[in-house]
This record gives C-alpha cells, structure tokens and sequence, in this order.
C-alpha cells in the first residue's frame, strides 16, 4: 500500500470555513495578502469557469450540479496545491468528502459569528445567495444552527462578533504562526 504523502504544517492550505457572509472572502485575501500566498475563492473560481454568477447556476444548471463542480474542484485544490489561502462557499463543507479531504490535508479556520450579528447583515447579501431566498428569517435561522454541526469539524475556531476584517485576520496570522512553530520549528 502507498502512504500518503504528509504535507509540513507550513506548507498546508488555510481553509476558511462558516456560514455565508461572514467573511470568509474578505479576510481570506487580507490572510493572503499578509503571508504572501495566492487566495482562491471556490465560489468565484466556479464563476469563472461557467462564465455565471452563482445564483444564475443555480437557476440555469441547478444546486446538485454546482455542488458536485465544488466538491471536485475542492477536492482537486486540497490533493495538488499547498501554500494557498482557500475560501469556501457556506454549503460546500456540508458535503462528507469535503470535510474529509480539508482536514485531512489542509489546516481548516472556522469563522464563527453570533446569529444575532449575523441576522443583520441578510439584507445586504440575500439578492446573491440562493440558499436564502424564499425563507422565512426563522426557517434561515433554523439552516444557520443546523449547519453548526459540520463547522463544528475545525482545526481552529475564529469569533468574528465586533472584530473588523483585519483584526480577525491578525488572529488567523497569530494562531497559525504559533501553531508552525509549536508542530513544525524553523529549521526542521
Ligand atoms: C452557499 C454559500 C455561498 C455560495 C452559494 C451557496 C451555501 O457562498 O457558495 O450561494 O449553501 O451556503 P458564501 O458562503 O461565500 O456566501
């Protein structure tokens, strides 16, 4: 039987992970931006390749067909890539697989915001998440508490409530800076 290969810790993707709109796009790309890695967004990286926003997928090819193209692009990142900053859409870690391969090979951060912040800011991102029209705010509330449990599955928990984007990203930097050093000391 092949082993597999074991990735140093400083080399594993970062996988940000939580509910939509909490912002795992935007303090993904500040993560980045202050480790000098690439940032991919799954849900852009799937725009790009139907050449359609996610809500137009949705609509036109359905929701199974835009989970599987992110469960095998997801898959494909996390078995070829390392060093990346990845930010995945809030119902790709629902899927096994893909909770399976991320903390198999990467290092999982698990945004985690109140509902009671997070229930202000379904205004502004409702219109481009399809998994929240036609709901009832407690029938959104109910999804917001059910997916819990995935997320539960992190290698760190994050609480974003009150924090600006840069300050949450510091912590991200913080914590995996003391993590490398603890798992992995520069020189081995
Ligand atoms: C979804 C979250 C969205 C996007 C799609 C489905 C979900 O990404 O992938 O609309 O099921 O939670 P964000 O978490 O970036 O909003």
């Amino acid at each position: 039987m092949i082993e597999p290969v074991e990735i140093p810790i400083r080399e594993k993707n970062i996988v940000l992970i939580g509910f939509m709109g909490v912002g795992k796009t935007t303090i993904g790309q500040l993560v980045a931006k202050k480790l000098y890695r690439d940032f991919i967004d799954i849900d852009e990286q799937i725009e790009k390749m139907y050449k359609m926003p996610v809500t137009q997928i949705f609509k036109e090819l359905g929701e199974s067909k835009f989970r599987k193209m992110e469960r095998e692009m997801i898959i494909d990142l996390c078995k070829n890539t390392r060093l990346k900053i990845i930010s995945l859409g809030g119902g790709a870690y629902l899927q096994e697989e893909v909770r399976k391969i991320c903390l198999e090979k990467c290092i999982v951060f698990f945004l985690d915001l109140s509902w009671d912040s997070w229930r202000d800011r379904l205004p502004l991102i409702i219109d481009s998440r399809p998994v929240l029209q036609n709901k009832t705010v407690e029938e959104i509330e109910e999804l917001f508490f059910k997916r819990r449990d995935a997320y539960s599955l992190h290698n760190s928990k994050i609480s974003t409530n009150d924090l600006d984007p840069e300050t949450i990203a510091n912590d991200i930097v913080e914590s995996l800076k003391i993590s490398w050093d603890i798992y992995q000391p520069h020189g081995e």
